[in-house]
């Protein structure tokens, strides 16, 4: 990535090695980062298979998952690297949003791990994170750029003209676009997490069956709003059943046309935003991020229009700890010497401070 310093008269500043930690829902994610190296590791530990039973996160069972996981994953990557904890200048973890149990857990920890060693613990925000992974790239972004965040908790349309210098754009009005996935997953009989299930049987189906709305797509403005969505794909779904319609070919069908429907949404929302921002470049990140479709589509039509797509690596669109020990590194200076243990469910992307370019 860019160095984030000015140099002048050959002094380069020393490298910053950041611990990050990522516990804001149900992955645990640990990882080291230099600001000259780059990534140094990273581990993950997913609960996927905790919460399955339960058909989505149960926030107490991820609180104490966390507590499980946390140390023997920063001791595997601290042995993994080589390091100890005086080679570290920072411990950077998600203050929020997030559930707020677990968001204790990884700042309660990373404080005490950061006090313990002498270190500043720096609180980072898990949206301005997400939309900073693509900096893990080996072409990464250069600033201005829009941001779409599509996560299970989140769609966020934003305007990024450097680190904390944010403009929210549109948001949506009633579910996030990772959890109209989930929800609609859940209507098609498919496990927990619906999204990349969904998108699975989606690859079977044929997007044209059926013809679901398009949310706010026809007036102006860039908010979405994904419940009608879901709505439509419960009407048919239950028409389909009294018909005795309901096998597999249909419910492959019907994960097409969803899927299609969410993407056209989310690539005319972009195009607009773009337009209305006059800017060139798109960061795409979040768990939705991952998804195939949306990512060629992103492609096709920026691209078509002159600019340009940037994502993170599938792994570090949904939730990961290197995307936090890479915003940590980069407001490592503001953080200050005491430790603090800061934990918010609910946060605005808009609150955070500009880091000087
Ligand atoms: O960013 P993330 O890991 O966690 C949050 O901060 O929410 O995003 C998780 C969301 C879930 O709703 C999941 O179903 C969705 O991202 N997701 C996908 C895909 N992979 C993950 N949705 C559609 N297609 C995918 N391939
Ligand atoms: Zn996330």
């Amino acid at each position: 990535m860019q160095k984030p310093f000015v140099l002048f008269l050959g002094y380069y500043p020393p490298a910053m090695l950041v611990l990050g930690i990522e516990t804001s829902c149900d992955e645990t994610g640990v990882a080291l980062y230099d600001t000259e190296a780059g990534l140094l590791e990273h581990r993950l530990h997913s609960q996927v298979d905790l919460h399955a039973r339960y058909g989505g996160v149960v926030p107490e069972l991820a609180s104490r998952d966390h507590c499980r996981r946390l140390v023997p994953l920063v001791e595997e990557v601290m042995a993994d690297a080589g390091m100890l904890p005086g080679d570290l200048h920072g411990v950077a973890y998600t203050a929020g949003p997030g559930l707020i149990g677990a968001l204790m857990v990884g700042a309660t920890f990373a404080a005490s791990y950061a006090a313990a060693a002498g270190l500043p613990a720096v609180p980072v925000h898990h949206m301005e994170a997400h939309l900073l992974a693509p900096l893990l790239e080996a072409e990464p972004p250069e600033f201005p750029f829009v941001a779409l965040l599509v996560s299970g908790g989140h769609t966020l349309l934003v305007d990024v003209a450097g680190i904390g210098r944010y403009t929210v754009l549109g948001t949506t009005l009633d579910d996030a676009a990772g959890e109209a996935f989930d929800k609609t997953a859940k209507l098609l009989e498919l496990g927990y997490p619906g999204g990349p299930a969904l998108a699975a049987l989606a690859e079977r189906g044929d997007a044209a069956a059926f013809t679901f709305p398009r949310p706010l797509t026809r007036r102006p403005g860039l908010d979405f709003s994904f419940s009608g969505l879901k709505t439509a794909v419960l009407v048919e779904a239950r028409r389909l059943r009294e018909a005795g319609a309901w096998d597999e070919g249909a419910r492959a069908d019907m994960a097409a046309s969803f899927e299609a429907a969410v993407v056209e949404t989310l690539v005319i929302k972009c195009r607009r935003a773009l337009e209305t921002a006059g800017r060139g470049r798109l960061v795409v990140a979040g768990g939705v991020g991952a998804n195939r479709r949306l990512r060629e589509s992103l492609v096709a039509d920026v691209s078509a229009r002159g600019g340009r797509v940037y994502f993170p690596r599938p792994e570090f669109c949904t939730d990961n700890g290197a995307m936090i020990a890479l915003a940590g590194a980069l407001r490592l200076a503001q953080s200050g010497d005491q430790p603090r243990i800061v934990a918010r469910a609910r946060w605005s992307l808009e609150e955070l401070p500009a880091v000087a370019a």
